[in-house]
């Protein structure tokens, strides 16, 4: 019996995590809902609901429909007229991973409308090339905290331990930062003594997050490859670092390449970091959603209708 529709449900992440530029992230309890109905001899439909939905293009540019053709493309068949249908839960634009819950739920959608043909592997390299890097499609497939390395047999996916007393808290405003902004911004050669900081801390990270070791996570969200260049793009960034550090926050960095802001901080301290973040954003006029949230140890679950 084939498939005539599939759920995908697809969770938000947040890439880099401090020092862990380009190759660290993790699932966030938030997600995007997608629907793919397969409909003979219909044209291309996409509607999306959730509060940003006007934004996001219902035509062949939308970025989930990008992501079913390329599966297509990728095993040599033509796609299937299919409407989609999206619940957005993710806001845009905002370093949460949105594009990547695109790609991710639009190549599962595809798999399994196809027969599942492609392997998880198979799909995640996929999704890694779209994306151009793996620290947010890798979470949101899998979940949890990954942390993703080349090897010389392809992607070497590791699966970080996150002790349950760290919590995440997500100050999100109500301005976008461009992904390809943010990179710009980046230099492209990098200073040995930045990549020694960066290897050592990142290390301290792994072991602080694994243990709740309070020291070792102060130190170990620090950045030297990102951070220093892409805060200034962040309206009060140094003001809310400070205001989340002094409510009892671990650290505070950048959610991907931004504009959220994501303090690391224990159960006990995390009501009092959201709403000193809050606080500092809306003394300056910006409005700014902020959630205490948890990891999501899931990643993309899917629902399949004969
Ligand atoms: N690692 C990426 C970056 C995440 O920081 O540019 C954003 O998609």
């Amino acid at each position: 019996m084939s498939v005539s529709s599939v759920r995908v449900t697809v969770p938000a992440t947040t890439a880099n995590l401090g020092p862990g530029f380009d190759c660290f992230g993790a699932a966030l309890t938030l997600y995007n809902q997608l629907k793919f109905i397969l409909e003979a001899n219909q044209k291309l439909v996409i509607n999306i609901t959730g509060t940003e939905a006007a934004r996001v293009a219902t035509d062949e540019s939308n970025l989930v429909y990008q992501a079913f053709v390329k599966f297509f493309q990728h095993i040599e068949q033509t796609p299937p007229p299919v409407k989609i249908e999206i619940k957005l839960g993710v806001p845009l634009a905002r370093g949460l991973g949105s594009s990547a819950t695109a790609i991710v739920g639009g190549l599962i959608g595809a798999n399994i409308l196809a027969g599942d043909i492609l392997t998880p592997t198979q799909i995640m390299e996929l999704a890694i090339a779209m994306e151009g890097h793996p620290d947010n499609v890798v979470p949101a497939l899998l979940g949890g905290c990954r942390l993703a390395a080349t090897s010389d047999a392809g992607w070497e996916i590791c699966d970080i331990p996150w002790c349950d007393n760290i919590v995440p808290v997500l100050a999100i405003p109500d301005f976008e930062l461009s992904t390809s902004v943010a990179r710009e911004v980046l230099p492209t050669q990098v200073s040995r003594g930045d990549a020694i900081f960066n290897t050592a801390h990142l290390g301290l990270l792994l072991r602080g997050l694994e243990t709740g070791n309070k020291n070792w996570l102060r130190a170990g969200l620090q950045d030297k490859l990102h951070q220093p260049y892409r805060k200034s793009l962040i309206h009060n960034y140094e003001n809310i670092y400070e205001a989340a550090l002094s409510a009892g926050a671990y650290g505070m960095v950048i959610s991907g390449a931004g504009p959220t802001l994501l303090a690391i901080t224990d159960t006990a301290n995390s009501q009092a970091v959201a709403t000193a973040m809050a606080s500092e954003w809306q003394n300056k006029g910006i409005i700014a959603q902020v959630q205490a949230l948890q990891i999501d140890r899931k990643g993309a679950t899917t629902f399949k209708e004969f």
